[in-house]
């Protein structure tokens, strides 16, 4: 495995034994950045920057680069409020994909973010099956209701344990592709 990502696993432990995740603007763009900023610092020159080529994956094609910050700005100024907005809002975050690699890292933990500042809860990664959420996410600029299920089906209330927490990144890593050795 590529040795940035076991670096950048080993600063995502670190942005929350820190605190500085508290630091983080929830539910914006500038928040997605300054996560990413924080994940991939020293290890991909595009840290924390908006992406300027377009990108595609499974044969879908995220947001146009050239319309990329007109599109956020749209996303900003979503509706948070309930778990079906908070979804609708990352959902739209994803089909932006506003960074050139790490969206799907990135991204697990602004939702985090939201949902806990919202509802007062965060997914259990660890009980979210990796097919079964990738398929969600595939299917998600179609239809939203399978991610809807599947992590609504993996909420909890036990926000701050650690436990939690650190499975719930490694996990977020393992479905990119990385796995953790003993
Ligand atoms: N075909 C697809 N359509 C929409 N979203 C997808 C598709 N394939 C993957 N994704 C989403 O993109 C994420 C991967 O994006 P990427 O920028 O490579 O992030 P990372 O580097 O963290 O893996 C996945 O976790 C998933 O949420
Ligand atoms: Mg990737």
């Amino acid at each position: 495995m590529k040795n940035i990502d076991k670096e950048s696993l080993d600063k995502a432990f670190r942005l929350f034994e820190s605190g500085e995740i508290n630091s983080v603007e929830i539910g914006t763009t500038k928040g997605l950045q300054q996560i990413h900023h924080y994940l991939f610092s020293g290890l991909y020159d595009f840290a924390g920057k908006l992406r300027e080529k377009n990108i595609s994956k499974g044969g879908f094609r995220f947001a146009n680069a050239l319309y990329l910050k007109e599109i956020l700005e749209k996303i900003d100024q979503m509706p948070e409020n309930t778990f079906e907005e908070i979804i609708a809002k990352y959902v739209e975050m994803n089909i932006a994909h506003p960074l050139m690699e790490g969206n799907g890292r990135t991204m697990r933990i602004w939702l985090d973010l939201l949902l806990k500042a919202k509802l007062q809860k965060v997914v259990n990664w660890q009980f979210v099956d990796k097919t079964l959420y990738l398929q969600a996410m595939e299917r998600s600029p179609v239809n939203d209701l399978e991610l809807k299920t599947l992590l609504g089906a993996n909420l909890t209330e036990d926000i701050n344990n650690r436990e939690i927490i650190f499975k719930g990144i490694e996990q977020s890593y393992y479905y990119e592709g990385y796995e953790i050795e003993d």
